[in-house]
């Protein structure tokens, strides 16, 4: 796809790797998950696009289920509270239950995540996300799945946004700096 060089600076991963990506993954999670009746759980809003991809690729028996979370402010990111905005309409008390998230950039947010949902008595809790920045992690968190590890760069697309938008490109594209400078 053509994009207009003053928004975004060049596709890091296009849509064709992504899905290629997301066989191998998806082969994994079937393999491990046999025998299991598994919860899949979407992070509102960025993880929507490797969700519904993933999703479809399931073969194993499953139910979904959305949450969405948020830091307080972009200014207090860094102090690791996370708020939640809309919780999962169920209990998970003895599910197999597996997070997808778009992204893992410092690490707060799933950490966070992670904790609360441990106290809710899951069977099992992995994380699996499209996108991993190991450069900006500022607690120790690692996804038992991994798309693609990448650079500390701006990315948008494939449901990420800058400032809401975005999250409809096809790829995960580097977003041009003067977007944001
Ligand atoms: C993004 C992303 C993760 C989180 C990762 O969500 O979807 O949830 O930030 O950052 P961290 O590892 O530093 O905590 P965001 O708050 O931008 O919301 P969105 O998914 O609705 O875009």
């Amino acid at each position: 796809m053509e994009y207009s060089k003053d928004e975004i600076e060049r596709v890091l991963i296009s849509n064709e790797e992504i899905q290629k990506r997301l066989d191998e993954l998806a082969a994994r999670v079937n393999a491990d998950y046999a025998g299991h009746d598994l919860l899949v759980v979407c992070i509102l809003k960025g993880a929507v696009a490797v969700f519904a991809d993933l999703l479809r690729r399931l073969t194993i028996p499953c139910s979904i289920d959305f949450m969405a979370i948020s830091s307080y402010g972009s200014s207090t990111k860094s102090s690791g509270v996370v708020r939640i905005l809309k919780d999962l309409d169920h209990g998970i008390e003895g599910k197999d239950v597996l997070i997808v998230e778009d992204i893992v950039d410092s690490g707060m947010s799933m950490s966070y995540l992670k904790d609360n949902l441990r106290t809710r008595g899951p069977a099992s809790l992995k994380l699996l996300t499209l996108l991993d920045k190991p450069e900006r992690r500022r607690v120790e968190l690692q996804a038992d799945y991994i798309g693609f590890t990448i650079p500390d760069e701006f990315v948008v697309g494939y449901g990420l946004d800058y400032a809401e938008h975005y999250r409809n490109l096809p790829d995960v594209c580097i977003l041009s700096p003067k977007m944001y400078a």
